[in-house]
């Protein structure tokens, strides 16, 4: 009898849980269905943020293994191994808004691409100044108002959960950057290093030019609301939020460590 009570008990038990499960399928259709349908840019547009994500997560960590070697700080050796952590999320979060935008493939990765370069011929210093200058000066400091700007008409769930982290760790990483490139050019070697910030600035300028404001861009001003509901913006923005990161950021935060921006960004003008 007790083993009949049971049985009847775990009966009851499963059908419990089918309904259970039956209800929070249909609360994740539900949400589904309210979303706007995502098209296949906003797909590309996540996964190319996944790559770039887990990108900038191997590169910060072979920027911090160089400031290891260097014997940096051990408060700019931690804050670095943080933010590949916070950029390994950034990349999971992205998948999961890949995921709920309809995605199904694997993020194209090349292995080559998941670290930084050495000139074996140069000091390490060098390198770190070339990193920390072009990833973080200029590449987390236009990420702030990038992703202002993309969260801004984000409502997506899945998005807006990227975009709302990402934006609170883009300041922070921002900050790393001027504070590693204002420690580097306290180093004995400041002057030869501030030099080479001078003479590479100009490409590194262009490079960032050409990844936010191709020629092809300016054409790109409109975007369906739906879209910018998946955390997208129309590419015309990304050049002028560029030139506006310009004389907000970049031209000040250089003037103060006596590095004349405004001449390189010209000098990049003319390279590009
Ligand atoms: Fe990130
Ligand atoms: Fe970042």
């Amino acid at each position: 009898m007790a083993a009949k009570n049971k049985s009847k008990n775990k009966d009851k038990k499963r059908s419990k849980d089918r309904k259970k499960q039956r209800k929070s399928r249909e609360a994740v259709v539900s949400v589904d269905a309210s979303q706007p349908a995502a098209s296949d840019r906003v797909r590309n547009e996540w996964i190319r943020r996944v790559e770039a994500e887990y990108r900038s997560a191997a590169i910060t960590q072979h920027l911090t293994l160089w400031l290891i070697q260097m014997g940096a700080s051990p408060d700019l050796i931690s804050d670095g191994l943080r933010i590949v952590t916070d950029e390994l999320t950034h990349a999971e979060l992205s998948h999961a808004a890949y995921v709920a935008a309809g995605g199904t493939g694997a993020p194209q990765i090349d292995r080559d691409s998941l670290g930084l370069k050495r000139k074996a011929e140069q000091p390490l210093e060098f390198d770190v100044t070339r990193a920390a200058t072009d990833v973080f000066c200029l590449g987390e400091t236009v990420a702030v108002p990038l992703f202002k700007e993309l969260r801004q008409e984000c409502s997506v769930p899945e998005a807006r959960a990227v975009l709302d982290r990402v934006l609170v760790d883009e300041v922070r990483h921002r900050d790393f950057g001027w504070t590693l490139l204002e420690w580097l050019l306290e180093l004995p070697s400041a002057a030869q290093l501030k030099k080479l910030v001078e003479a590479e600035l100009p490409r590194m300028f262009t490079r960032i030019r050409s990844l936010y404001s191709p020629p092809a861009a300016k054409k790109d001003v409109q975007m369906p609301t739906s879209e910018r509901a998946w955390g997208l913006m129309p590419s015309a923005r990304y050049g002028a939020i560029l030139e506006r990161c310009l004389e907000r950021d970049y031209l000040p935060r250089f003037e103060r460590l006596g590095i004349d921006a405004q001449a390189a960004w010209d000098r990049s003008q003319v390279a590009s």
